[in-house]
């Protein structure tokens, strides 16, 4: 048995689309278990790059079963493009994708709010990526939230509907001074995606567990990562579902003994989008040449990424908060050319050391990075095939972010293409 989750480690954007895509090779099923179409997976497959917001980084390999959790939140229109743009290209099949019924829906409604809500936080705002991502979970724990079972049965989708839009229309107008919506249009416009969609609604918890029982390996695919958990990120400069590796289980309908082995995914430097504290984040010359070099830019929106040193505070975070049993480390070809390597070991804030990562937001936002100095290499790493053959500074970066973090290095990525990768050891085996 190897059922194995992959979650981020940092603030989201540390890789993850890479590795699912590298492992699903060794895996049966490949199951998203929260977020949305906030998330922005990159794979580049012989040259091809492909970005996938909602399905599964598994639908490249052919003959792996695709499953969209509960705990994922979906905007139907975007599974829509995501689907015909696949179909187009020749890399999806109908038997292969599966959405849980208990998985709920982005309406347009929160859409709207999430952009209305932004605009009046002014200097409070979040940077959220506009795609309605907290709204919906909010829908969801207010228990007014709209299901993809409900969109398969169009009664009680009316019926949810109108109940929904009494409130969301009212918010729109009394708080907002904007227009709401008429329950026909959206109901109109849904009843076409049920048309779409229905075909891969099912119990999804029930077929995983099966799949299981069968022996069948599962890869649990995170998105964003652990800084942006809403209960062990950087709170609320956070994304609204728990993006730790518990997530897996609440958000798949799996049991937690079912879980094997957790690999976190980290880049070889950090990088942040929207708003919130980044105690190492760098705003000068070599910021900026992180960003160009690591072709920092949001693969959902386009925003320029904060870029910064590695913290290994945030490292050993992530470890205890999703119980690392390993970990990759992406992007270590992009330091290449750095006359000096910083590692952040800890944070001073009005004379205090905090070697954990601090809750209070004053802390956090006034934290001094405490750092390592290392020496860099110049050499160009992008076709180096094995551990041994990396230059003697860069085997010695990792080995310290491994002494830091107290997890070891399973993985490292040195492009954006598969066979960019040097595999030290594989947790499927
Ligand atoms: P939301 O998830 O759109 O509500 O955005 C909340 C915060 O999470 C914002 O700071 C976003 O920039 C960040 N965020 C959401 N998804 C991702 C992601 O996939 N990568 C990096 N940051 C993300």
């Amino acid at each position: 048995m190897s059922n194995i989750v992959i979650v981020g480690a940092q603030w989201g954007d540390e890789g993850k689309g890479k590795i699912v895509d590298m492992f699903t090779e060794y895996a049966d099923l490949i199951v998203r278990f929260q977020g949305g179409n906030n998330a922005g997976h990159t794979i580049v497959v012989d040259g091809e790059k492909t970005v996938l917001h909602l399905i599964p980084s598994g639908i490249l390999h052919p003959n792996k079963k695709c499953i969209i959790g509960n705990g994922v939140v979906v905007d139907p229109e975007v599974l829509i493009e995501e689907i015909d743009a696949l179909k187009k290209r020749g890399r999806f099949d109908d038997e292969r994708l599966l959405i849980s019924e208990d998985a709920h829906m982005i309406m347009p409604y929160h859409k709207k709010i999430d952009a209305a809500m932004e605009s009046i936080r002014g200097t409070r705002k979040i940077g959220t990526t506009g795609r309605g991502i907290g709204p919906a979970y909010e829908d969801k724990t207010a228990r007014t939230g709209l299901r993809f079972a409900d969109l398969i049965d169009e009664k009680v989708f009316r019926e949810k509907l109108k109940f929904a839009l009494m409130e969301k229309n009212h918010i729109l107008s009394s708080l907002f001074h904007q227009s709401g919506f008429e329950v026909h249009d959206i109901y109109e416009q849904y009843m076409q995606y049920a048309e779409r969609l229905g075909r891969y609604v099912a119990n999804t918890s029930i077929y995983i567990n099966d799949e299981i029982k069968k022996g069948k390996k599962v890869m649990f695919e995170g998105a964003q990562g652990t800084l942006l958990d809403v209960d062990h990120g950087t709170y609320p400069y956070v994304t609204s579902s728990n993006t730790v590796a518990g997530g897996a289980c609440c958000g798949a309908g799996v049991g937690p003994t079912h879980i094997d082995k957790v690999i976190g995914i980290s880049k070889a430097y950090t990088t942040r989008v929207g708003e919130g504290p980044f105690p190492t984040e760098l705003t000068d010359m070599t910021g900026d040449w992180l960003r160009e070099k690591g072709q920092e830019f949001g693969a959902t929106t386009g925003r320029p990424r904060r870029c910064g040193w590695f913290d290994a505070v945030v490292l050993r975070h992530a470890a205890r908060v999703n119980g690392l049993s390993g970990m990759a480390i992406t992007k270590l070809d992009i330091l290449s050319g750095l006359s000096k390597i910083k590692i952040c070991t800890g944070y001073r804030f009005e004379g205090k050391i905090y070697n954990e990562f601090p809750s209070n937001p004053r802390v956090l936002n006034g934290a001094e990075p405490l750092y390592e100095e290392m020496d860099g290499w110049v050499e160009d790493l992008s076709s180096v095939k094995d551990i041994d053959s990396l230059p003697y500074n860069a085997k010695k970066y990792l080995k310290r972010i491994e002494e830091l973090s107290g997890v070891e290095t399973t993985l490292v990525s040195v492009g954006m293409e598969r066979d960019q990768t040097i595999l030290i050891k594989n947790p499927f085996r």
